[in-house]
């Protein structure tokens, strides 16, 4: 006889080297937490952390901590912690602000950075909408306009008057993952600069700033970094574009002698000159305690798993669910596949509230997509299994308000 999906989930995940980091994660037995794609789960010792950083850090050291406790310094020490998960050497990323901030600094700063006679700034057309919202508040800023453009056609439509396009690397709604490297070369080739947006793919799959030339990138770090709900986002600005980054949130923090209090503004050195205000202690260092969960750990180790774990996902779907019930946005294809599965069906509302119910955690984009994100380091092959078997009696039997 045949293996059984279920033999097969327990074969893998027991021969699945990354499974032992499971127990670094607060998890239930009862849960199948497939969001960590919008809100990585929690490390179990943040907690702990934290405590101290409050009682001991602000309560006994209180002032002395921005100092002694390595607070003032966070931003670009974090940012390094994050370097090698995304492929860039240290002293690139600093922490700080959300996506959406750093979006606007990014977009800000390569129309700044390229030449007078560039107008035009490509948006990925199916972005995230803040990317969009802000670019568009941006390009009007500097004077220049924006063209959406889908992240396959962005190599065409760059030309002699793009100044910089923002690209998504994985798409937040279908799981897609865009060509990073092809994209990039394309916008060098035409003069263009490369903003990436990284939310969906930094902790989940290879990232290769540096190797691939990329001059600006954001990211969150609450999904696939685990760094908590809210925690700080991040921004890359490659070495050799840091000299002349010119940030239209040139705050105190970024100045080259913040205590000297002088009046007129003199950019730091480095990538500390992306930082704006007084950072927010209390989440970036939740955060930086949650990045311990990366030690010892190879990204590349991280994507074979993740793609494992999607394709064994959409396997069980089909073989589980009756033909024509749900029908797979998420590429087939490796290179095009991020690490979430997305699936489309008739109420999927409801279909999503049932199964969250019985125990299975993804999450909806409106109106008929159901979202399931496979976060390597905390989730295995039987919950892979376990979440097609629920969707498919979900499926079958109709869940409570749905109209079959
Ligand atoms: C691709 C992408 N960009 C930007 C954002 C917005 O990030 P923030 O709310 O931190 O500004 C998100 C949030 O989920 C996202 O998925």
């Amino acid at each position: 006889m045949s293996e059984t999906y279920g033999e097969k989930a327990a074969r893998l995940d027991a021969i699945d080297e990354l499974g032992k980091h499971r127990e670094k994660f607060a998890l239930d037995a009862g849960t199948v937490y497939l969001d960590g794609n919008s809100l990585g789960a929690l490390p179990a010792h943040v907690p702990a952390r934290m405590a101290d950083v409050i009682t001991r850090e602000w309560g006994e050291l209180r002032i002395r901590s921005w100092g002694e406790s390595g607070w003032w310094t966070a931003p670009e020490r974090i940012g390094d912690r994050i370097a090698p998960i995304v492929g860039a050497a240290p002293g690139q990323i600093v922490v700080g602000d959300s996506t959406s901030v750093n979006v606007f600094k990014a977009v800000v700063a390569a129309a700044r950075l390229s030449g007078e006679d560039r107008d035009e700034i490509l948006v990925d057309a199916t972005t995230f909408p803040t990317d969009g919202y802000i670019a568009e508040s941006a390009a009007r800023m500097t004077g220049h306009r924006i063209v959406p453009v889908e992240p396959a056609g962005m190599a065409d439509a760059a030309g002699p008057r793009t100044a910089a396009a923002l690209v998504n690397h994985v798409d937040y709604r279908s799981g897609r993952r865009h060509d990073l490297p092809g994209i990039t070369a394309a916008l060098h080739a035409a003069g263009a600069l490369a903003v990436w947006d990284l939310c969906h793919s930094a902790g989940a799959l290879p990232v290769g700033l540096d190797a691939h030339g990329v001059d600006l990138a954001v990211g969150c770090t609450y999904k696939y970094l685990n760094g908590g709900p809210g925690s700080p986002a991040y921004l890359y600005v490659a070495e050799r574009h840091q000299a002349a980054f010119d940030s239209p949130l040139p705050g105190w923090n970024s100045h080259t002698d913040p205590f000297a209090m002088t009046p007129g503004y003199e950019a730091a050195a480095g990538a500390v000159r992306g930082r704006v205000g007084t950072p927010d202690i209390l989440s970036m260092l939740a955060l930086e305690a949650a990045l311990d969960v990366w030690d010892g750990v190879a990204i590349e180790d991280v994507r074979t798993k993740s793609l494992a774990l999607t394709d064994f996902f959409l396997e069980c779907v089909r073989a589980y669910v009756p033909e024509g019930r749900v029908r797979s946005v998420t590429p087939d294809t490796h290179a095009e596949r991020g690490s979430q599965v997305a699936l489309s069906c008739e109420n999927a509302p409801a279909v999503m509230a049932e199964l969250i119910r019985r125990g299975v955690v993804g999450d909806l984009r409106r109106p008929d997509v159901l979202r399931f994100g496979f976060t390597p380091l905390y989730v295995g092959f039987a919950d892979a299994e376990r979440a097609a078997r629920v969707l498919s009696e979900v499926l079958a039997e109709g869940p409570a308000g749905l109209a079959s």
